[in-house]
């Protein structure tokens, strides 16, 4: 009996030395408890003189064991932590993490930038559909079936009389039809046409303005871009109108600013002329007004019209559009 308690002894001992987790020792613990309730159960064979000195013998293993677990218990604790506190460790004077703030794109930029200027004068910004009717894109804008000015723009079908807008007139219509004058709107979004080369993109941003009130007049449009020139540009820019045609407008112009490149003097950016064309506009047709319940001898309008891509090329010096679509960061992270 003695020599079993010995060895129990001696084995935990040697034991606790070796262990060296929290856990470890737990179990092992355990275990010595068992081991020991096994021995304790063969005090019954004893004699009964003999097992008063073996219940002390027990009881001062169990106290000295007990005791070992527990000196053993916190340096294993102590080390665990340490060992914790190593790992968690934070160099406060290591440089932080960089992060690559994005910036926004090109058109986005422009975007913003318009509607900033034309909101500063009293214009609200509404947006239309992208899919459109044939009516909206065309028939309302006085451009029936057949009508040759459809051959202007190369649309996408999308069904009989359903359509990618091709431009973002199509919103003047809707707006028309809702409000009476006056009225006072920009329509940015994107427009659809089947066109790919340097400058131009099957997708593309348009810029819509339209004005309808009682004495509107070309002057007023005038005036008003001059005003969006000089400040998308510089404080030079002139705004020359030139003749042109859209069935929806009468009279319509060509907008040309002097070229921001020269100063109008004449380079390769404006082939030599001073002059760059940005836009097209007009005064909103007598038939476009009836169409959505103006009267037109009451009220008159403009509208102007413009590519967000081709003002941001000019702005930035950008010579194909495809740059602006590639998502090159590398290109893209030069507008910041
Ligand atoms: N919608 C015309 C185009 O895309 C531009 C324009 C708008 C012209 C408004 C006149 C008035 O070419």
């Amino acid at each position: 009996m003695q020599e079993k308690i010995r060895a129990l002894r001696e084995r935990t001992e040697a034991e606790i030395g070796k262990t060296d987790t929290g856990r470890a020792l737990y179990e092992l613990k355990m275990r010595f408890q068992a081991e020991l309730k096994t021995v304790m159960s063969g005090m019954r064979e004893l004699p009964k003189e003999e097992r008063p000195a073996f219940g002390k013998l027990v009881n001062e293993l169990k106290e000295s064991i007990e005791r070992q677990f527990e000196e053993r218990a916190a340096v294993v604790r102590k080390k665990e932590l340490e060992a914790k506190y190593a790992a968690e460790r934070i160099d406060v004077t290591m440089p932080g993490r960089k992060f690559r703030p994005g910036a926004l794109h090109p058109v986005t930029i422009v975007r913003n930038q318009l509607i900033d200027i034309f909101s500063g004068m009293g214009f609200k910004v509404y947006e239309g559909p992208e899919v459109e009717t044939d009516y909206y894109n065309f028939t309302a804008l006085n451009t029936p079936e057949d009508h040759p000015a459809r051959d202007m723009q190369d649309t996408f079908y999308l069904a009989e009389k359903l359509l990618l807008r091709t431009q973002t007139s199509a919103g003047q219509i809707r707006v028309m039809e809702k409000e009476k004058p006056p009225i006072k709107i920009l329509s940015p979004g994107r427009v659809f046409r089947s066109d790919d080369d340097a400058t131009h993109s099957p997708m593309f941003h348009q810029m819509e303005g339209l004005v309808v009130d009682r004495g509107i007049t070309l002057c007023d449009l005038q005036g008003m871009l001059a005003e969006f020139a000089r400040r998308m540009f510089d404080s030079s820019t002139k705004v020359r109108l030139r003749p042109s045609y859209f069935p929806f407008t009468e009279p319509s112009v060509e907008v040309d600013l002097s070229c921001a490149e020269c100063g109008g003097k004449g380079c390769r950016l404006c082939k030599g002329t001073g002059w760059i064309e940005v836009l097209g506009a007009g005064m909103v047709n007598r038939r476009v007004l009836e169409n959505c319940g103006i009267d037109p001898d009451e009220y008159t309008g403009f509208a102007f019209g413009m590519g967000i891509e081709r003002i941001a090329m000019l702005k930035y010096g950008i010579n194909n559009i495809r740059a602006l679509f590639e998502n090159d960061v590398r290109f893209l992270e030069q507008f910041r």
